[in-house]
């Protein structure tokens, strides 16, 4: 049973998202459905928005600021084509030392600003030996490494269930979309389970062994808290991961950064191709 400050500590959660969300939207006429987590290099894409506001995450109530290389954020709230979106230009991970209710917050507000759809990306390494460096992978399903769920403590039932269910994490429907939309616009483009750790150092050979056996077929260190969270709420979730490079051990080389975002950078005009084709059809579902 939570105890009466177990039960004030999630009631203030709750607040605050509402304090962040009321905040967001005194600055913008624009009511978005579908958000958007932008990833290492890929937040110029919120650059293009039309119509924008831009927010410094420093300035929203309780925000948690990224502190990693490659990430502007700022959430920018503004149209692609005519469709209203919310775009966050990067994320804070777990290993900055951030707690995992910091992590998830993002996703909380957006919640409470009507967001029923999110499009979460990511960079991510290749541990199934058919991808290639460079890569765009439709997440269909992942396995939590990360030794811990964000929704441990109190459960507040104003955003979900205690137990909720995660069989459709991925919403299928988007996941299916996302693929033949990256078919058609000639985009290298597959499906795969991803493995979330918590990083900050890359993985061992043995550690991307043992993560192939069990069905991993990506390495990351983000977006699973941010999933599990959206679930809580109802938020249908599509996830797309760039493998910006073969996780350690598949090549005969060693993982660094710099390599890390510079693949990034090279598949970003297929990404945002990519998102800008899939935002059209999400926001025909979550019209209706
Ligand atoms: N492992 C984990 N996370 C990553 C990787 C990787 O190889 N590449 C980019 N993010």
């Amino acid at each position: 049973m939570a105890t009466a400050r177990e039960k004030q500590r999630s009631s203030a959660e709750f607040a605050r998202a509402e304090r962040a969300a009321k905040y967001i939207l005194s600055k913008t006429r624009l009511r978005p459905r579908i958000g958007l987590v932008l990833g290492s290099g890929l937040g110029a894409f919120a650059d293009d928005f039309t119509s924008a506001t831009r927010i410094d995450y420093k300035k929203i109530p309780h925000f948690p600021v990224s502190t990693a290389i490659g990430h502007a954020g700022k959430l920018v709230i503004g149209k692609v084509g005519d469709v209203a979106v919310a775009g966050m230009q990067g994320r804070v991970h777990f290993y900055e030392g951030y707690s995992m209710k910091d992590v998830i917050f993002p996703m909380r507000v957006f919640s409470r600003m009507g967001i029923r759809a999110v499009i979460l990306t990511n960079a991510a390494g290749g541990i199934n030996t058919g991808y290639k460096q460079g890569c765009l992978v439709v997440i269909r399903d992942h396995i939590n490494l990360q030794g811990t769920n964000p929704l441990i403590g109190p459960n507040d039932e104003r955003f979900g269930l205690r137990f909720h269910d995660m069989t459709t994490a991925y919403w299928k429907p988007y996941a299916d979309a996302a693929l033949q939309e990256g078919k058609r616009l000639g985009v290298d483009i597959y499906e795969g389970v991803y493995g979330a750790l918590t990083g900050p150092s890359y993985e061992t050979p043995a550690e991307i062994r043992y993560m192939r056996t069990i069905g991993c077929d990506l390495a990351g260190m983000s977006t699973v808290p941010e999933v599990i969270t959206a679930r809580h709420m109802g938020i249908k979730v599509l996830g797309i991961s760039c493998v910006t490079n073969m996780a350690a051990g598949v090549l005969d080389q060693p993982i660094n950064h710099v390599e890390v975002l510079e693949t990034g950078e090279r598949v970003k005009s297929q990404f945002v191709a990519l998102l800008r084709a899939m935002i059209p059809r999400i926001a025909a579902d979550v019209a209706r």
